[in-house]
């Protein structure tokens, strides 16, 4: 029987990690939808026109293991305001979500767009600061010389083109049930993310 999770937020709110255990919990195929965004993205760096990138994806380009730079996400976020982008990548997502077994979809429209009738929508949100501050310690982590306000800028400027675009906006759908993390341990955002969707029926 499919179950499907919709799981959307803003960047660096926890989705990632919060889809990730969800999906390990109830046993249900997980995909990150930013994936086929940075995706496409990472080919318009490489020269590539953007909608016909997106109606050529392959499941290997999700592979390609340099899609989690900032340039790469702000290419993403770039691409994913043009229409002919978005529907280039309805159908996979569509097809992902409803396959038996249960799956867990993070990404901005998974509840509004791609899967209305998910059975379970989150959405998982933090404040500007706090997602900056994580991402920041992050990206200090893996090397980057990135400053604490240039990363803060970053989000600014991807949460401004994800909500205000015209096509699919980065809202909460409106039965999501709304986990704020900026005062949650990782533990404690789980936890609450695990005991909604056991309330929807999972
Ligand atoms: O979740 P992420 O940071 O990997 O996403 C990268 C960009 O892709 C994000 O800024 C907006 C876009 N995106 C989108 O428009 N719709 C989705 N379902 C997922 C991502």
């Amino acid at each position: 029987m499919p179950f499907t999770i919709a799981i959307d937020g803003p960047a660096a709110a926890g989705k990632g990690t919060i889809s990730k255990a969800v999906a390990a919990h109830f046993g249900y195929a997980h995909l990150d939808t930013g994936l086929l965004y940075r995706a496409v993205g990472a080919k318009v760096l490489a020269g590539a026109d953007a909608i016909e990138a997106a109606q050529a994806l392959q499941a290997e380009d999700l592979e390609n293991g340099d899609l989690r730079t900032a340039e790469v996400a702000q290419a993403a976020s770039k691409v994913a305001v043009i229409p002919e982008v978005r529907s280039a990548l309805v159908d996979f997502q569509v097809a992902f979500a409803r396959r038996d077994g249960g799956a867990v979809l993070d990404g901005r429209d998974i509840g509004t767009v791609i899967c209305p009738e998910a059975e379970a929508k989150l959405f998982v949100t933090a404040s500007a600061e706090v997602r900056a501050t994580r991402r920041f310690k992050e990206l200090s982590e893996k090397g980057s010389d990135q400053s604490y306000d240039d990363v803060l800028a970053d989000v600014i400027a991807r949460d401004k083109r994800d909500s205000e675009r015209a096509t699919a906006p980065l809202k909460p759908a409106e039965d999501a049930v709304i986990v704020d993390t900026s005062d949650l341990s990782i533990e404690a955002a789980i936890a609450a993310a695990v005991a909604a969707i056991e309330a929807a029926g999972a």
